[in-house]
């Protein structure tokens, strides 16, 4: 029997609100009813505002990229992540959001990738050595959140994960998604906006302390910038890139706390993708062997080669669509609107769903199976445009987009390059939704060397 991508039961379509609530706290994805899989919209009712989960392609394409500055990003989603983030591009609204977007899109335009490019690979070849002598039983997504932590590191700052702060803001990140895990969930549970949020004490402590390690490495490299001798990543060009309306440049508080999205946005989201993409390569061992055929490819170490990996480009952009990363965003309604001939009050919460648009019934074809096979194919390529969002769409579309697209599909190739992966028996991950999708219990895989001596 062919296997199927795994995907998280949905509940019983009636449930209470105080039922909903208790799931939803436990995983955003089991927590829905099975009709959002074949719903245009729909609609959350609770005492303290509404929200309503937007699926039809046009309301979607409305509130993302021809009025965007009507919908910004809701103040209900960023209360979990403001003490780590401050005021970071991911957070902001308005003009100061629009200010930092001029400062930083520059540093991730398609030339600056081929820049960034040799450290990303660097980072890819760090990932297969470190995993030489680990045959056997793996847990991947601790795997591939070390390779996507060294990939920002080394293209942010130059310095590889080994590096002490480095080190030290990876393990310590990974604590506070631990203490802070649920990033809609305010968006969602019908609490007042004017009740208090408590953190717990260490999640504070630790926000406070990555930030002042990311804080030494920005003033360490203001310093460098200063005496000429600063290396030509990303850190830099941010920080010397003036904003063309005002000629401003970032200050040192302003900087630490793009760098802290940086690294959250950037390596969480591509350490998911890589995960579940390994996953599905287990379970479709005819892929998997496709990618390690078309990984030859890298013998060339340049830039040029991102332009071969088409099969593993195709396979990491299927395996967004059944696992995006980013499952849900949220935006806030600033007018009344109507949608679908239902009033949209005035400051209602309106849900974009990656996770349910790219398993829309009534859009794709076969729209939870795996198949890689679909982006060329005209129900692919309408629904590509039309129905596919992992990196978010119109003026707030994801930074790293670019950056990330070419991260995957090599990483992803120079791991497959090395390593056959095969599931382990006993062990299929349930996805679940906290800041990322992620698994229940880990993605557990076997890995064995290839014999593969060409080094
Ligand atoms: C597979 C990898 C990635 C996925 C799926 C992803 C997805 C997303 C999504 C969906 C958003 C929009 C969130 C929202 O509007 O609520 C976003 C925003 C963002 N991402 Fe990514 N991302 C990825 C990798 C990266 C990387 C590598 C970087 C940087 C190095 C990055 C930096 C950002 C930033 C700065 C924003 C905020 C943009 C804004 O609000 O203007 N992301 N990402």
């Amino acid at each position: 029997m062919t296997p199927r991508p795994p995907k998280p039961p949905a509940r019983p379509d009636k449930v209470s609100l105080w039922r909903y609530v208790q799931l939803f706290r436990k995983d955003i994805l089991s927590a829905q009813p099975a009709r959002l899989y074949r719903a245009w919209m729909a609609e959350f009712r609770t005492p303290f505002f509404r929200s309503f989960l937007l699926n039809q392609p046009d309301l979607v394409r409305t509130v993302l990229k021809d009025r965007p500055d009507d919908f910004p990003k809701s103040n209900r989603i960023s209360e979990g992540l403001r003490p780590l983030l401050g005021n970071s591009v991911f957070l902001t609204n308005g003009e100061v959001w629009k200010r930092q977007r001029r400062i930083i899109d520059p540093a991730f335009e398609g030339g600056r990738l081929k820049e960034t490019f040799p450290a990303m690979r660097a980072a890819a070849e760090a990932a297969v050595e470190r995993l030489k002598g680990q045959a056997g039983e793996v847990e991947i997504e601790a795997v591939t959140s070390h390779v996507a932590a060294d990939v920002i590191f080394r293209t942010l700052f130059s310095i590889p994960i080994e590096h002490a702060v480095a080190a030290e803001v990876f393990a310590r990140f990974r604590d506070y998604q631990r203490s802070q895990p649920i990033l809609n969930l305010a968006a969602f549970v019908p609490v007042p906006a004017w009740m208090p949020r408590f953190f717990r004490r260490g999640t504070r402590q630790n926000a406070a302390r990555i930030r002042d390690l990311i804080t030494r490495l920005t003033d360490e490299r203001a310093a460098a910038i200063g005496a000429g001798t600063a290396p030509q990543d990303l850190a830099t060009k941010i920080m010397t890139t003036k904003d063309p309306e005002t000629g401003e440049t970032f200050t040192t508080e302003e900087m630490v706390d793009q760098v802290a999205i940086f690294f959250l946005a950037g390596h969480e989201t591509s350490a998911s993708a890589l995960a579940w993409t390994l996953y599905l390569m287990a379970i479709y061992p005819e892929w998997q062997e496709k990618i390690a055929e078309e990984a030859a490819a890298l013998e060339d170490d340049s830039f040029a080669v991102v332009s071969r990996l088409k099969i593993s480009r195709d396979v990491f952009r299927e395996a967004l669509r059944l696992y995006p990363p980013v499952p849900m965003m949220v935006r806030e309604a600033t007018c009344p609107e109507q949608f679908r001939d239902r009033d949209v009050p005035k400051g209602s919460q309106l849900v974009l769903s990656p996770w349910h648009l790219h398993r829309h019934e009534r859009l794709w074809d076969n729209p939870d199976g795996f198949d890689p096979a679909r982006w060329g194919t005209e129900n692919g390529k309408a629904c590509q445009r039309e129905a596919y969002m992992p990196f978010s769409a119109g003026a707030r579309v994801c930074t790293g987009a670019g950056f990330a697209m070419v991260e995957g599909p090599l990483i992803l190739s120079m791991l497959l390059r090395h390593y056959r992966v095969a599931p382990v028996e006993g062990r299929e991950p349930v996805p679940v939704a906290h800041l990322t999708v992620r698994a229940k219990d880990g993605i557990w895989l076997r890995l064995e060397p290839r014999n593969y001596t060409a080094d």
